[in-house]
């Protein structure tokens, strides 16, 4: 009997429970808080700290099947997808571990019993062969000696270019990390010819199935490439759930399997396509899965780190669904046969059914209208192109770089247009524009690298805002001088002074910098703003009385009431970063902030615009937060703490081997190294001033906060007083009387387009009286009173019905301007285009006009000319009949 996927996984787990091992569910495809990792990439993923040694497992012996991602990062397989039988984005990784107890001979017979056995996997055994690490004897002689796999079924993988542990039998995490020699275990599907065995063999062969690969993990690997071993070698395995499943289900593709032949039978359905077999059908099949898993563990399409990477996986299977002519949206109408095929096992999808297919729906929609713009100015780049010229790699950049056009599909309309790309000048100009784009983040202001990145100035701000320092250096206009005096500095240039140590902040992660003055004895310097370039905090201002040396003693002092409004604010973006995560959910990511001494603002991931009653309730849960005097605690501790205590971090910071903790009791723990306040009651009040988009699927809040929150809601009061004084009633009726209001409205609404209705047939029955014909043709030119240019627009439809070959003009003054409509029946425009006869009306009364030859329009403001140029119409006609 064939057994299902859902089954084969379960035998997989309970082998493994029935050797001791504990069942542990999988992990996030998201890695929580491992900056090294894109996605999860491994079952071993979840346990990298354990490895490590660095966390105490509760377990010694575990089985999971783990969701699993190889796209981006240093596992990629995207580009393969489809096209070979095995390669996917997403994957189910099944594994048993062993955290410093059994150790290579175990792990070796589990796996061969479970794939052989009778009574679980029952693989034939001389349908297996196996790899080795060249110098892993011991593996080598358990498998020959104790297993007793014939010599000329394995074989010795060793380094690739003598470079040491480079090799596919040498399994790495990521750059660092756990890692060690690995021996694999390969499904032949043919006869296996054992003498033509090589090492090359099983990568180039469709015959051999990479079915298992059992890591003994030994070593930690550094940045700098060096190798520390573990303090206790491990195991690790994996084995792709959908490759042992197409070897038990005899099928030599992984899309040949139950679920993946099921879930491709309703797309080829849905997008209507015969074949079963185009690649396409195999390459949507595996992205909607994978988009599916990862949207519903917490990532959003973005142009940023994972969010990019599932939107690239999105438009990819978009651009197949278009090979196949599908014309609409459809991506997110697959989620529910893929819940459908994948059964027991999609119970992560059901839970998040709707958020999926709605954010793959608008995802979809925003990426056509890219596609339609960018498909419209590549038509209009390719016309200026003779048959097999090359379009230029600056355009085709040009068109992905500012529309987000995939450069796979500009590639593909190219070819089948027979023009070719010219690919190699597409890749410069991407690097240039990288470069440009690195040069850009590091200098955003007007103080250029000249500034001495050497100068190492302390910032002690936290606790002081008023200390004693020595001057470090002086600048005016990029250039270091030893001294300014008000004289030297007469016209008032911007002065930068950088102090050893000092009490102001220097912007920085959105917050603002400080502003103050420096002092000495009959000299004042005031400081307008402080960043910092490199270590070196630079204090920038104007000196107002005395002078400053190099080597001065100075006092430096933080205007405090303008720092104190900043870290309120700044505590306040944590409050509310916890409240959207509540709130919305824990996809919310922060973009970005700027956090001043008048408002905050705060750019998060997420999809739709707040509904009112988010709103209400981020702002009732930051205010119970602020009333609950809450203490907010700084501390500087290891990263490996932060990370254990689930700190948010921003994915791309780079973070050094300590960092600051903020917490505010247990409502939030970031990552910080602002200034805020140290109780929650401090903020007084919180006020969201303004919620909207920035860019798909980033939001942004604008806060006020303290007293500015008071006058925000003040103003809002007042305004409401207005209203109901205007309506003549008080605030608690006020909605009351809008209601009837707008009802009001809505009827005379209805009224007024009757009356309007009414005029139209009304007009059109006296115009028709005032027909003439010229040459068979009946002409009408009126000039007509008081209609908006829509109901000229139905007039002159009504008019057209009721008269073939005609040619009709009306003109109609509203609101001190003229505007003209022609239009001329099909069977006349070879003679009489409308577009001719408005332009060469609409000039005569000082205006212009245009449109198609059998209905123009156009307007202009010589009223005294109107009744003249009406006058010229016949004539005009005339003419050309
Ligand atoms: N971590 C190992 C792999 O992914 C088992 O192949």
């Amino acid at each position: 009997m064939i057994k299902s996927t859902n089954e084969i996984r379960q035998m997989f787990i309970d082998f493994f429970y029935s050797k001791g091992h504990t069942i542990v569910p999988s992990s996030s495809l998201v890695p929580d808080n491992d900056p090294t990792l894109l996605f999860t990439n491994a079952g071993m993923n979840q346990f990298k700290n354990i490895f490590l040694c660095r966390e105490a497992s509760k377990y010694l012996r575990v089985v999971t099947s783990q969701r699993c991602i190889r796209a981006g990062g240093k596992h990629n397989d995207l580009e393969n997808v489809g096209y070979t039988e095995r390669h996917h984005t997403f994957f189910e990784m099944l594994g048993n571990f062993s955290f410093g107890d059994y150790f290579k001979r175990e792990a070796i017979s589990f796996a061969w019993e479970l794939l052989t056995h009778i009574n679980w996997f029952n693989i034939p055994k001389n349908r297996l062969l196996v790899t080795v690490y060249e110098l892993d004897k011991e593996t080598y002689d358990i498998w020959t000696n104790e297993i007793g796999i014939p010599k000329n079924r394995i074989i010795m993988v060793g380094d690739q270019n003598n470079l040491p542990f480079v090799s596919d039998n040498f399994w790495q995490m990521g750059d660092t990390g756990p890692c060690g020699p690995c021996t694999e275990i390969i499904y032949d599907y043919g006869d296996i010819k054992v003498d033509c065995l090589s090492k090359d063999l099983k990568l180039n062969n469709n015959n051999y199935l990479e079915l298992w690969n059992i890591v003994f993990l030994q070593f930690d690997r550094q940045s700098n490439g060096k190798m520390i071993p573990l303090l206790k070698p491990s195991i690790d395995t994996g084995m792709g759930l959908e490759r042992i499943v197409s070897v038990m289900q005899h099928v030599k593709s992984n899309y040949e399997i139950d679920f993946f032949k099921n879930l491709i039978l309703k797309i080829a359905k849905l997008t209507c396509t015969k074949d079963i077999n185009n690649i396409s059908l195999r390459v949507i099949a595996d992205h909607i899965r994978c988009c599916a898993f990862l949207i519903a563990d917490g990532v959003f399409p973005s142009n940023e780190n994972r969010g990019y990477v599932l939107r690239r996986i999105i438009r990819r299977a978009i651009c197949y669904g278009n090979k196949l002519g599908v014309k609409k949206v459809f991506l997110y109408l697959l989620i529910k046969p893929l819940i459908e095929v994948l059964g027991e096992s999609a119970k992560n999808l059901s839970n998040h059914q709707a958020k999926i297919e709605r954010i793959l729906k608008f995802e979809e929609e925003q990426f056509d209208k890219i596609l339609k713009r960018g498909i419209s100015l590549l038509d209009s780049e390719l016309l200026n192109l003779k048959e097999n010229d090359i379009l230029s790699g600056e355009i085709a950049f040009r068109l992905h770089d500012t529309f987000g056009f995939p450069i796979d599909l500009i590639k593909d309309i190219c070819k089948e247009r027979n023009f070719k790309l010219d690919i190699t000048g597409f890749e410069k100009a991407m690097k240039l524009q990288q470069i440009r784009a690195r040069k850009f983040s590091k200098f955003e202001c007007s103080y250029d690298n000249k500034i001495l990145f050497n100068i190492q100035s302390h910032f002690n701000g936290y606790d002081q805002l008023d200390l004693s320092s020595t001057i470090k250096a002086i600048y005016i206009a990029d250039k270091p001088i030893e001294k300014i005096t008000t004289s030297s500095n007469s016209n008032n240039e911007d002065v930068v002074i950088i102090l050893d140590k000092t009490p102001f902040y220097a912007e920085a992660g959105g917050q603002i910098g400080d502003i103050g003055n420096l002092k000495k004895p009959n000299s004042e310097f005031i400081v307008k703003n402080t960043i910092k370039f490199g270590n070196a905090i630079c204090h920038i201002g104007n000196l107002i009385s005395g002078d400053f040396s190099v080597g001065d003693i100075c006092n430096a002092t933080v205007d405090s009431i303008h720092r104190k409004l900043i870290s309120i604010n700044h505590s306040a973006t944590h409050l509310l970063h916890a409240a959207l995560c509540k709130v919305l959910g824990n996809h919310v990511v922060q973009k970005g902030s700027l956090i001043s001494d008048k408002y905050f603002r705060f750019d998060f991931l997420h999809y739709n615009p707040l509904k009112l009653q988010e709103i209400d309730k981020i702002e009732e849960i930051v205010n119970e937060h602020i009333f609950s005097n809450t203490n907010i605690e700084t501390k500087i501790i290891s990263i490996d703490n932060a990370k254990l205590q689930k700190a948010k971090m921003l994915f791309k910071e780079k973070y050094s081997n300590y960092v600051r903790i903020v917490k505010i009791g247990n409502i939030s723990k970031e990552l910080c190294g602002g200034t805020h306040v140290l109780n929650t009651s401090e903020i007084g009040l919180f006020c969201i001033k303004s919620e909207y988009g920035i860019s798909s699927g980033v939001r942004r809040i604008e806060v006020n906060t303290g007293k500015n929150a008071f006058i925000q809601m003040n103003n809002n009061k007042k305004q409401l007083n207005i209203l109901s004084s205007l309506m003549k009633t008080n605030n608690s009726n006020l909605n009351e009387k809008f209601y009837n209001l707008i009802n009001h409205v809505n009827i005379i609404e209805r009224e007024l387009q009757n009356l309007r209705k009414n005029q139209v047939n009304y007009e059109t029955d006296l115009l028709m009286d005032r027909v003439i014909e010229i040459k068979n043709t009946k002409i009408l030119v009126s000039k007509v009173d008081n209609f908006t240019s829509l109901m000229l627009n139905n007039i002159i439809i009504k008019l057209k019905n009721k008269l073939s070959s005609s040619v009709l003009v009306l003109a109609t003054i509203i609101e001190g301007k003229i505007l003209l409509i022609a239009s001329v029946t099909k069977d006349l425009t070879n003679k009489i285009q409308a577009n001719d006869l408005i332009k060469y009306l609409a000039k005569q009364i000082g205006g212009d006009g245009g449109g198609k030859i059998d209905l123009a329009r156009g307007s202009g403001k010589e009223i005294k000319l109107l009744e003249k140029t009406l006058l010229s119409v016949k004539p005009w006609i005339s003419d050309k009949l």
